[in-house]
């Protein structure tokens, strides 16, 4: 008989839900939240009531395009956390409810491990899939780690931001220049016009694998405030080539650190995960270093760089597989990290 798992994903401002069938993504259904535009933001208020909008027709439309009917799941993989908690309230709710009136069991995953084992989708069986354990940059709003997944399970986190996640430096930066939110996608479309060497920002020197991000903020908001006095026009004028130049310096705050956690872990499979891996310049930049260094680089599609919920069903079918289910009585956790 075929494993056939549901994935749900309401951890933000995506509500997402996924269908695997023995290890294979047979569907995955994505809607965003349009109505956080106008506040520069996530207002977590309006996600929790969007989610709930938006939650019945997209299992519905995920089963439908998978071909697959409800009484045929084998189980239900949902967040659990990390998350806004009213958000994750309702992907909870909703996977216990149907798991009860379906009889079938509830798996739970964490967010971050999902983001991890997002190379785990496989659209085909035969798709290669990285060996443990690997290395992967972490990167997104709420994040940014280097990690080393040992298994399916196991998780290690040997480098964290002390401050903002890389994706905030893109996003508070790109506000500053007046870009819509999130503007990590501006600028990765404006850097591509831009002279990467035009600004210089600068850059954290903090010991170990940690990241900052705070200090670049800081920097290019005082370069941006400086120039703005003399003229009035500076961003307008110079915005691919600050853009370009934010992304250069981001770029090699993340690699520096990468290349020293290469030297003390060394791995043969290396790979970058969360929204900020969506962008170009990173993309290009960690394919180059580890053909560098001889390691097998995982760039994933960008449809499962952002948040989905393939991902949260890929690892869900590793925990069904193990036998690993959870309690109906489990509440969704806001903050525990990997
Ligand atoms: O993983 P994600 O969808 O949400 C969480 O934080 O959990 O990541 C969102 C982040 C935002 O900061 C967004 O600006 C950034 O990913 N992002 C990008 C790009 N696409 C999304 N940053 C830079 N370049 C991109 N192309």
């Amino acid at each position: 008989m075929s494993v056939v798992i549901l994935g749900i994903e309401s951890s933000c401002d995506d509500t997402s839900a996924a269908v695997i069938v023995d290890g294979c993504l047979k569907s995955n259904v994505i809607a965003g939240q349009k109505v956080h535009e106008a506040y520069g933001g996530v207002v977590p208020e309006l996600a929790s009531r969007a989610h709930q909008q938006n939650i019945v027709p997209v299992v519905s439309e995920a089963l439908t395009q998978a071909g697959v009917d409800k009484k045929d799941l084998s189980a239900i993989a949902f967040t659990r956390g990390p998350g806004l908690l009213g958000s994750l309230l309702v992907g909870t709710s909703f996977a216990k409810g149907m798991a009860v009136g379906l009889d079938i069991p509830l798996v739970d995953v964490n967010h971050l491990h999902a983001h991890v084992l997002s190379h785990f989708i496989r659209k085909n069986e035969d798709d290669e899939v990285p060996g443990f354990p690997f290395m992967c940059l972490l990167v997104s709003g709420g994040n940014s780690q280097i990690v080393v997944a040992d298994s399916p399970f196991k998780m290690e986190i040997i480098g964290k931001t002390i401050d903002d996640a890389a994706g905030e430096a893109f996003d508070k930066c790109a506000k500053v220049m007046g870009l819509p939110y999130p503007g990590g996608p501006h600028i990765d479309r404006l850097a591509a016009q831009g002279n990467p060497a035009a600004f210089k920002f600068s850059k954290p020197h903090i010991p170990g694998l940690d990241y900052s991000f705070s200090g670049l903020k800081t920097s290019f908001l005082y370069t941006l405030r400086d120039n703005l006095k003399t003229d009035p026009d500076f961003i307008e004028k110079n915005k691919a080539d600050l853009a370009a130049s934010l992304q250069a310096t981001i770029i090699e705050i993340l690699l520096d650190k990468l290349g020293k956690a290469v030297k003390e872990n060394p791995v043969k499979d290396l790979a970058i995960g969360g929204g900020v891996s969506a962008n170009s310049g990173v993309r290009e930049a960690v394919a180059e270093f580890c053909r560098r260094r001889g390691i097998r680089a995982w760039i994933p599609e960008r449809a499962f760089t952002t948040d989905n919920a393939a991902m949260v069903a890929a690892a869900g079918y590793f925990k069904y597989l193990s036998n690993q289910f959870c309690d109906l009585s489990l509440p969704p956790y806001s903050r525990v990290t990997l």
